[in-house]
């Protein structure tokens, strides 16, 4: 079918339902068109605990639709693929997770919002890359902090704060990719370009970036800076909307370290596509629901980080 009687049936049944679509930066260019609301995971996470919404359709992957349904126990949550997972969520079990806890005693457990409702629950305080450093900051100096799954986000906070967080050893298979060499091979063609990095990419990365933040503050950054052009180091998706809020200015894709593939592309993101949205409005389905036990624990460390941010 025509992407424009697409979208024309999606915002029909998105009428019918009373639904709210949102999308993250992610997602791909047809999908952000259409979405009500775009933003960064902390962004996804306030407008789901706000909307008025009966049915919420996210856009995004499995963990962003459980902490809209966990924060939103009565609403319908419908996401278009329910196999848009995250390799970093994946990266912690929660049976391994609670193992780690209980050989490092009197710590506080601090998760990124990129993981299962299960290692919520085992979590004190959740963070986005939006705000995790503000949050850490917050905690008492001499608090004794597991964080986790994204190493290379708990690097970049460690860095910045001056802490020594314990590590989880997960990483994002996009993000951790990324090749220096290339990057810096692109900034010997584009010496005026600023480089932006996400904190999911590898410490060297962070290093030799010119800002460094959730998709949220790159995109700030780009807007209120002086420079012309940008070599992004992160998901591609981002673009779409760095193009549309800075027109004028150059924005470039990082190259990943396999040529062959597009590295810099989350294929989970990518699952969702404008018919499964469609499908998923018209359907009902999938639903994301929570374990109700898991959720009362889960609530608890997504609403201390909402009153924390
Ligand atoms: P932010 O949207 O918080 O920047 O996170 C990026 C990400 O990897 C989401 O999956
Ligand atoms: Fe997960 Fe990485 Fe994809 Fe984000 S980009 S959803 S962290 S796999």
């Amino acid at each position: 079918m025509e992407s424009q009687l697409l979208k024309e049936e999606i915002l029909r049944l998105k009428e019918e339902k009373g639904a709210l679509i949102m999308a993250h930066y992610y997602q791909r260019p047809e999908i952000q068109e259409i979405a009500d609301f775009i933003g960064d995971s902390l962004a996804l996470a306030r407008q789901a605990a706000k909307t008025d919404a009966k049915v919420i359709v996210m856009c995004g992957v499995h963990f962003m639709g459980e902490t809209a349904k966990i924060l939103c126990p009565d609403k319908k949550v419908l996401i278009p693929d329910a196999e848009a997972g995250c390799s970093l969520a994946d990266s912690c079990d929660p049976a391994d997770l609670e193992k780690f806890i209980a050989e490092r005693p009197g710590h506080t457990v601090v998760s990124y919002v990129n993981t299962s409702a299960a290692v919520k629950a085992l979590t004190d305080v959740v963070v986005t890359s939006g705000n995790a450093r503000k949050i850490i900051e917050q905690l008492p100096a001499d608090e004794k902090i597991i964080f986790g799954p994204d190493r290379n986000l708990g690097e970049y906070i460690n860095s910045v704060s001056g802490r020594s967080m314990v590590l989880w050893n997960g990483a994002c298979h996009v993000h951790d990719r990324f090749s220096i060499e290339k990057i810096l091979e692109m900034k010997r063609e584009h010496p005026g370009a600023r480089i932006l990095v996400h904190p999911e990419c590898r410490r060297q990365l962070q290093l030799i970036a010119d800002k460094v933040g959730s998709t949220a503050a790159l995109l700030d950054f780009a807007r209120s800076d002086e420079a012309k052009e940008y070599i992004v180091v992160t998901e591609s998706g981002i673009l779409v909307e760095m193009r549309a809020k800075c027109p004028g200015k150059t924005f470039l894709a990082a190259p990943a370290e396999d040529a062959e593939c597009q590295c810099n592309e989350c294929e989970y993101m990518k699952l969702n596509t404008l018919e499964k949205l469609r499908d998923c409005l018209r359907d009902e389905t999938p639903e994301i629901n929570v374990d109700s036990e898991i959720a009362a624990r889960a609530v608890r460390p997504i609403e201390r980080m909402l009153a924390m941010s």
